[in-house]
């Protein structure tokens, strides 16, 4: 069989299940940007609503997180007319070849999952169905596009292998060579942002405390108060990122002044060396607000005109559709579907 080339297609999503945080900021978003502008790939970014359902959400606040999602994107760069922007539900193509898998995947496969294990936690018997077929939903996000380049974080490394082995094994079971096989894209070490209370856990919007998080949507007094209080030792810094290694806290900070100002990181501990937090503090908790002041305007500026989002949430499912369409109808062929 000859190999089908596939148009490099770059998609990736988030949930819009809460507070986006500086770690969707300099985890995500960034890179998002950097791809739009200069991969030279078309790009698709998804608010992943039906995904986030797989754990109870108010419908109010879903309907005002997807929105905020979509401001956060435009507001971090993301431009809608150059990228496809929209949110899941609203191109049922993606529940449609979400059944499909759901019936390629094997249940071994997903019970050795992590994050259905760490989300369900010790009463599996009370998780929805969603959640565990949630990685089958995800590749079906992706593969719907063909998409070639998925960018995410080390966490979801896992569920780009699965999508990997669902595309082998659908190619296989119908002879095809149909879905591409994705490459993940996986973030640098410098963007993984961990929590201000605890430098061995990824910043989180599900984090009980808040104070745990600098949100998009945090104005100057709570990032600089949030900052101030974040978790450190009595040490001061060293003359090499490398001594951070046993200090989880410590490093990360590093990181995210790293990230925001576009240094590295053991540029920001060279021109550190020997100070104090008391002194480091002050100093990222100006470079933070100085970054995330404008993007906070800009989403409160966009959050006022709701009918605006939801027009360009709507128009990026056109365009979305456009491409998801053809390729489900090819593959309820392969599989052997009437549609007259
Ligand atoms: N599971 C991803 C996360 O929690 C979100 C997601 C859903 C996603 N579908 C995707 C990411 C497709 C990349 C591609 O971060």
């Amino acid at each position: 069989m000859t190999e089908v080339v596939h148009t490099p297609r770059v998609f990736s999503g988030i949930q819009p299940s809460g507070n986006l945080t500086l770690g969707n900021y300099l985890g995500a978003m960034t890179r998002f940007v950097d791809m739009q502008n200069n991969s030279g790939m078309p790009t698709i970014f998804c608010m992943v609503d039906l995904h986030a359902i797989t754990v109870w959400q108010d419908p109010a606040k879903l309907t005002n997180a997807t929105r905020e999602l979509c401001a956060g994107f435009i507001a971090a760069g993301i431009d809608p007319e150059q990228s496809i922007l929209f949110n899941q539900s609203q191109v049922p193509e993606h529940a449609q070849l979400a059944w499909i898998f759901n019936c390629v995947a094997r249940m071994g496969w997903m019970k050795r999952m992590t994050q259905w294990k760490d989300k369900a936690g010790k009463n599996q018997e009370n998780a929805s169905l969603g959640l565990f077929a949630y990685p089958a939903l995800m590749a079906a996000d992706i593969l719907i596009y063909h998409a070639t380049h998925v960018p995410v974080g080390e966490d979801q490394k896992q569920h780009l292998e699965l999508t990997r082995d669902i595309a082998i094994k659908f190619n296989n079971d119908f002879g095809v060579d149909f879905f591409p096989v994705t490459e993940p894209v996986i973030e640098g070490a410098a963007t993984r942002v961990m929590s201000l209370r605890d430098g061995s856990k990824k910043m989180s919007k599900s984090d009980p405390s808040d104070m745990s998080r600098i949100n998009l949507t945090d104005d100057a007094d709570a990032i600089a108060k949030k900052i101030r209080k974040a978790k450190t030792d009595p040490d001061p810094l060293p003359e090499t990122y490398d001594d951070l290694s046993e200090r989880p806290e410590a490093r990360n900070l590093v990181n995210i002044y790293a990230a925001m100002s576009g240094k590295t990181p053991q540029e920001v501990v060279t021109e550190f060396a020997g100070q104090q937090f008391g002194t480091f503090k002050p100093a990222l908790a100006d470079l933070a607000v100085d970054k995330l002041a404008p993007i906070s305007t800009e989403m409160s500026r966009l959050m006022q005109d709701t009918a605006e989002i939801d027009r360009i949430l709507g128009r990026g499912a056109e365009r979305a559709r456009e491409i998801a369409a053809p390729i489900l109808k090819q593959t309820y062929d392969i599989v052997g579907m009437i549609r007259s």
